[in-house]
């Protein structure tokens, strides 16, 4: 009996040797070990061995069935690890690949335009203010010495929406609304977008202005010229020559319209300029007592200056951008280089 155990034992080491699978294992258990098993036939040869000897057969038995299964339980742990194992190693993540980068955005060059220019007026002591794009006729012409046959609404073409309301052609309307509401001293800087139906490389039918009213007692043309000659050199560099024109506009009274030397040419002449040397950069004048009157100011008390500017047109002539429409087509590749 003892080799038959022994056998046994070396018999189900060797099959197991072979298993590759759990179920195969399990089979091997019930083979050897199970109920109905190898074991259990050899020990009921149990009663024809001698008597003195049982008790070691027995124990013999025990100890075959024993490590028997301690084998099995460790082969099939075994298996479980390197099934883990294999898992993981298709799970594993590569953590020294480059990260895929997620693209930046910057401020809009008319946006940075725009804060930089409310900035250095905000520095002179200017509030910002603002007003609808959607406007009343009133506010964007009739409050502006505009009356609605005069043909001075000529220069500026305008998207009407219904006979009294309209989009605003220009940011001056915001100069009215602001002295409506506030007595002065004023001081405001008004950035926002107006419409003109017009369109080609220099003109688009949605662009940015940035208005300017300064009113108090004793504002003189001296004032409005020592403004913007600052806040031009300070946009374009102390360097640059700054000249200012008589000029019309209906709500300001002497006009002036205002150039700055060529930044491309520095004043020779060249094709940005047409051949003048200089380019036109914004409107200004000292207000018109009408449009005090219109806000109920005292024009023997008050005077101011205004002016207005386009934001696309700077941000063109400081940035060297040929063509407007380039703000608006939101190419990754132009907006990347601001
Ligand atoms: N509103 C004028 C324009 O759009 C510019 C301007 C503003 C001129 C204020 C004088 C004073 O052309």
């Amino acid at each position: 009996m003892r080799e038959q155990l022994e056998k046994l034992q070396r018999d189900a080491e060797e099959e197991l040797l072979g298993a590759r699978t759990d179920e195969a294992i399990q089979a091997i258990r019930t083979k050897y070990l199970g109920r109905k098993g190898a074991l259990t036939s050899i020990l009921r040869g149990l009663g024809s061995v001698a008597p003195e000897e049982r008790p070691a057969m027995g124990q013999l038995a025990n100890q075959v069935k024993e490590a028997l299964s301690q084998r099995i339980d460790a082969v099939l742990e075994g298996i479980a690890v390197s099934k883990k194992d294999s898992r993981l190693l298709q799970e594993r993540v590569d953590v020294t690949l480059p990260g895929r980068g997620f693209a930046r955005g910057t401020l809009h060059p008319i946006t940075q335009v725009t804060q930089e220019i409310c900035g250095i007026f905000a520095a002179l002591g200017f509030a910002i203010a603002e007003g609808p794009e959607v406007e009343l006729d009133y506010y964007n012409f009739e409050a502006l010495n505009m009356a609605k046959d005069h043909p001075s609404r000529d220069m500026q073409a305008t998207f009407y929406i219904t006979e009294n309301l309209l989009l605003r052609t220009h940011t001056s309307p915001v100069q009215v609304r602001v002295m409506e509401k506030q007595k002065p001293p004023v001081r405001v800087i008004a950035p926002g977008k107006v419409y003109r139906p017009d369109a080609d490389i220099s003109h688009s039918p949605m662009f940015h202005q940035i208005e300017g009213l300064y009113v108090d007692r004793g504002v003189t043309f001296a004032d409005l010229k020592g403004t913007l000659t600052f806040f031009l050199k300070h946009v374009f560099g102390d360097e640059i020559g700054v000249r200012f024109r008589p000029s019309f506009f209906p709500f300001t009274e002497p006009s002036a319209e205002v150039d700055i030397q060529c930044v491309m040419c520095r004043g020779k002449g060249c094709r940005v300029c047409g051949q003048s040397g200089w380019l036109e950069i914004l409107g200004s004048g000292m207000v018109d007592p009408e449009v005090f009157k219109a806000v109920g100011y005292d024009s023997e008390e008050y005077t101011g200056f205004a002016f207005g500017l386009g934001v696309e047109r700077i941000a063109m002539l400081r940035y060297g951008i040929s063509d407007i429409r380039l703000f608006t087509e939101n190419d990754r590749r132009f907006l990347e280089q601001f």
